[in-house]
């Protein structure tokens, strides 16, 4: 036990897809045997997880009859305490949807995708969940001929606003988090960032009961800045989850363990969310890496949540230490939640002869000296 041992109150969540996660990919049989779901809820709670999220079809990764699965997951949250937090459907691994759930050009199987999710929105009530994440990654092409984008984002739409009206009418108390990808395993992924789905969200009939669910690696797949996607989502009340894991730019989805990708990314994250105004989980969505055995699991599951604890402590020294309060004053940053217009003020009051364009285009900002005291935060020098 030390400063950086996890606790219930730090509310980290994990998906049993990322510990359970056999190990198998594109070139590769699986190298760990299936986990009972089980013994991933005891042993997460052991390390001092809050809760765990799943799939409907992750509960029957050792026990195929869904009735008894149920039961048994149960009893290890009674047993243990975990909670659920949110949950999600597979509307990907089955064969049945190549083409995408909700917009599937074929018509029954949209219909299909929608009794499966209704099905587990059910599940994931009685669970007491308050979010339901909806990852389209199979919502796509890989041919521009092949998919009426336009078709595509209506009959999304509607699987979406049909389903809003589904958890209105049964009085649950969920929301939606829709969760970005550009691509993979999809050529292209509809709503494949931040922004997209945002905007999106705008479209839907209860956009109220709508936010995100972003991930790590899929704004930095895309070369996006996940820092500023966050913000964005902050900045509009729709950050209603979120994914941690790490990648190393953009290249396919590592789903690296928190932290072991783009480091000062995960700082700035920490920082944000600790200091910008989040209050759900903090959910791993990650993959022990194929080379570990199932002992190696559990050291990776404990390494994202001492990771988080780290940063969260250096975000908060670097908060504290009065040389960045003075570097920051320096470089202007709080100067920017100052109103440009002062009350009662309009742009006929901006007279020209107030400012002095040289001078100011002389001055610097000084952020490199910001930047590198963060980073010896960061680094443990401070
Ligand atoms: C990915 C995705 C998935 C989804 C999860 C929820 O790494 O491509 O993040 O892990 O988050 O399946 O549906
Ligand atoms: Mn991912
Ligand atoms: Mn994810």
């Amino acid at each position: 036990m030390d400063a950086y041992t996890p606790a219930p109150e730090d509310r980290f969540t994990f998906g049993l897809w990322t510990v359970g996660w056999p190990a198998s990919d594109p070139f590769g049989s699986a190298t760990r045997p299936p986990l009972d779901p089980v013994e991933s809820v005891h042993r997460l709670a052991e390390l001092g997880a809050y809760g765990v999220t799943f799939h409907d079809d992750d509960l029957l990764a050792t026990e195929p009859d869904r009735d008894i699965a149920i039961r048994r997951f149960k009893d290890a949250l009674a047993a243990t305490g975990l909670k659920v937090p949110m949950a999600t459907t597979n509307l990907f691994t089955h064969p049945v949807f190549k083409d995408g759930g909700l917009t599937s050009n074929d018509r029954d199987i949209r219909r299909h995708a929608l009794r499966k999710v209704r099905r587990n929105i059910d599940l994931a009530a009685e669970l007491g969940a308050s979010t339901y994440v909806i990852w389209g990654g199979r919502e796509g092409a890989e041919s521009d001929a092949a998919k009426d984008v336009h078709a595509a984002l209506s009959r999304y739409k509607e699987g979406l606003d049909l389903l809003a009206e589904y958890v209105v009418s049964q009085g649950y108390g969920l929301r939606f988090a829709l969760e970005p990808k550009p691509n993979e395993p999809r050529g292209d992924i509809l709503l494949p960032t931040i922004g997209h789905a945002l905007a999106f969200i705008g479209e839907l009939a209860r956009p109220e009961l709508f936010g995100v669910n972003p991930e790590v690696g899929h704004e930095q797949m895309a070369g996006l800045n996940f820092v500023h996607g966050v913000a964005q989502a902050l900045w509009q009340g729709k950050l209603f989850h979120i994914d941690l894991n790490g990648q190393h730019g953009p290249k396919y989805d590592q789903d690296l363990i928190f932290g072991h990708g783009d480091l000062s990314s995960a700082f700035f994250l920490v920082d944000l969310l600790e200091h910008g105004g989040y209050d759900g989980p903090r959910h791993f969505d990650y993959k022990p890496l194929r080379t570990e055995d199932t002992g190696d699991v559990w050291v990776s599951a404990a390494a994202n949540m001492r990771t988080y604890l780290i940063l969260k402590e250096k975000a908060k020294a670097f908060r504290a230490d009065p040389e960045v309060t003075e570097a920051l004053a320096a470089s202007r940053v709080p100067e920017l939640a100052t109103p440009t217009l002062s009350p009662g003020e309009t742009l006929d009051d901006l007279a020209e002869d107030e400012f002095d364009e040289t001078a100011a285009g002389h001055r610097g900002y000084h952020f490199t000296r910001l930047n590198q005291l963060a980073l010896e935060h960061l680094l443990g020098t401070r």
